[in-house]
């Protein structure tokens, strides 16, 4: 299968710290192996936990699912709010526990195919900032059988900054071209 990428894209500003940071990953790429998706314009239902039965994917989030299921790699891009992932992308996390129990969306089956990515922009330099966010997302795709492909954290707040975190744009170009199982 080609090394298709899906970035998910989280903050609540476009053009932002983490967008561009995940543009220097996505730049070694050939463009026509990359998709983004904005996950704060989309449309995504509030999750509802209707265990033991689960509800099928419709309208925005039925494309994030159908993205996710043909990319090779998805990337998941999270400025840090409050040492956390922002509402769009923890809601999405959610949503992935309903499918991995509704069988008929294969969840289970094709998420144990791909690889996820993380990164992050924050403010604070302190480097064990996006521990919590990093160990939280980690822990998760493992649970759910999908591959762990590393995070990549840069740091920068108001929109721009992250171009002078030389270290991690650097960290960039290699990030996601060096990290595939
Ligand atoms: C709601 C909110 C919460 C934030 N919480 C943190 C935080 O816990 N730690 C931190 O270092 N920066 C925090 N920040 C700063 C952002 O992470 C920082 O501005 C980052 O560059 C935003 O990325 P973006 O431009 O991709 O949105 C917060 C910003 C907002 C708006």
């Amino acid at each position: 299968m080609e090394r298709r990428f899906l970035f998910l894209l989280s903050s609540a500003r476009s053009g932002g710290n983490s967008a561009l940071l995940a543009q220097a990953a996505a730049a070694p790429l050939p463009a026509h192996a990359l998709h983004w998706i904005d996950l704060s314009a989309a449309q995504l239902p509030p999750y509802r936990d209707l265990r033991p039965a689960a509800a099928r994917p419709e309208g925005d989030l039925a494309a994030v699912m159908e993205a996710m299921r043909a990319a090779r790699g998805i990337v998941i891009v999270a400025p840090v709010y409050w040492y956390a992932l922002p509402a769009p992308a923890k809601l999405l996390l959610d949503h992935w526990s309903g499918w991995f129990d509704a069988s008929e969306t294969g969840f289970a089956d094709w998420a144990r195919e791909k690889t996820v990515h993380l990164i992050t922009a924050r403010a604070d330099p302190d480097p064990t900032v996006p521990d919590t966010l990093e160990a939280m997302v980690k822990r998760s795709i493992l649970w759910l059988g999908m591959n762990w492909g590393g995070a990549l954290h840069g740091v920068g707040d108001a929109v721009g900054e992250i171009a002078e975190d030389k270290a991690a744009m650097a960290a960039a170009g290699s990030f996601l071209i060096g990290n595939n199982p």
